[in-house]
């Protein structure tokens, strides 16, 4: 396990190294995950982060009903069948065929005829045309595992219509300062923030195995701004009393201190 200063995966490694590591991986982060995130709720949940934060509650998407909706690294696709279940009509996307099986089980199972269409494709190409969905969304999918994050930017930017919106949650980018602990360790500062250097796994081949990307909140801004978009919040969710569960680096203990998710808001120009 390493963070090398130079050996900065390009899209193709990262896209390949994501969809080995959560094919490989999703049994495990349901496991671990699933019952959080309501992957066998028979309507789908749509959690935002660890903070617990709730679409339903939050309404970072507005109104979803009737409206095509995109959900980008969709995982085993809780989001994408509470979204249908509200009426949307929604098309999940995910790199990795493992987790799409386990979203598809679950729609199986699941008593709605409201279901969301389920592909599989890496977020840096979206396979759709130009102008065909109303809103956007991903809850830590995809976004801080691309070498290119400004190209997904710009392929969501492409598929939305006119004043479509697009909210996005990623790993808060001052979590980066810290050592992945939610103990006491995790709370001392000991990685620069202005080093984009990409945290990087390889496996006893030497190959890529898991890559997070790392983009400043300026990167970000930027990013979202040069795919013609607009900025509306960057919403930061506290820890909240109520939830006393770890998620890896997320503990209660840390979010105390500082946040450890950032959800960007934007929109479409109509
Ligand atoms: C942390 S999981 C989040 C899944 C889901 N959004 C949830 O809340 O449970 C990250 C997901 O992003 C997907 N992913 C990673 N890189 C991707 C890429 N380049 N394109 C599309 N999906 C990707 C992974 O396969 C995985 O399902």
């Amino acid at each position: 396990m390493t963070r090398p200063a130079r050996a900065t995966p390009d899209s193709a490694t990262s896209e390949d190294a994501s969809r080995r590591w959560w094919d490989s991986d999703a049994h495990s982060y349901d496991e671990e995950h699933g019952r959080f995130l309501g992957v066998d709720s028979p309507g789908g949940e749509f959690v935002w982060c660890p903070e617990g934060l709730h679409e339903g509650d939050a309404r970072l998407l507005g109104e979803v009903a009737g409206r095509d909706v995109l959900e980008v690294g969709c995982g085993s696709a809780p989001c994408a069948r509470w979204l249908a279940t509200q009426g949307a009509r929604v098309v999940g996307l995910d790199v990795s065929a493992v987790m799409l099986a386990r979203g598809r089980r679950a729609v199986a199972a699941g008593s709605s005829a409201a279901v969301p269409a389920l592909v599989q494709a890496g977020a840096e190409h979206l396979p759709f045309a130009d102008a065909v969905f109303d809103i956007a969304c991903s809850a830590f999918g995809a976004v801080p595992f691309v070498a290119d994050s400004a190209r997904v930017m710009a392929e969501v930017a492409r598929v939305l219509r006119p004043g479509g919106r697009w909210v996005f949650a990623v790993n808060h980018p001052v979590r980066w300062i810290f050592p992945d602990d939610p103990g006491p360790r995790g709370l001392t500062a000991s990685i620069p923030y202005f080093d984009r250097s990409p945290y990087v796994e390889v496996d006893d081949d030497g190959r890529v195995a898991y890559v997070e990307h790392h983009r400043t909140i300026g990167d970000r801004v930027r990013e979202i701004r040069a795919a013609g978009l607009i900025l509306d919040d960057i919403v930061e969710p506290e820890w909240p009393e109520w939830l006393d569960q770890e998620w890896g680096q997320w503990s209660p203990l840390r979010g105390q201190y500082f946040p450890g998710t950032a959800i960007f808001v934007t929109h479409m120009p109509a």
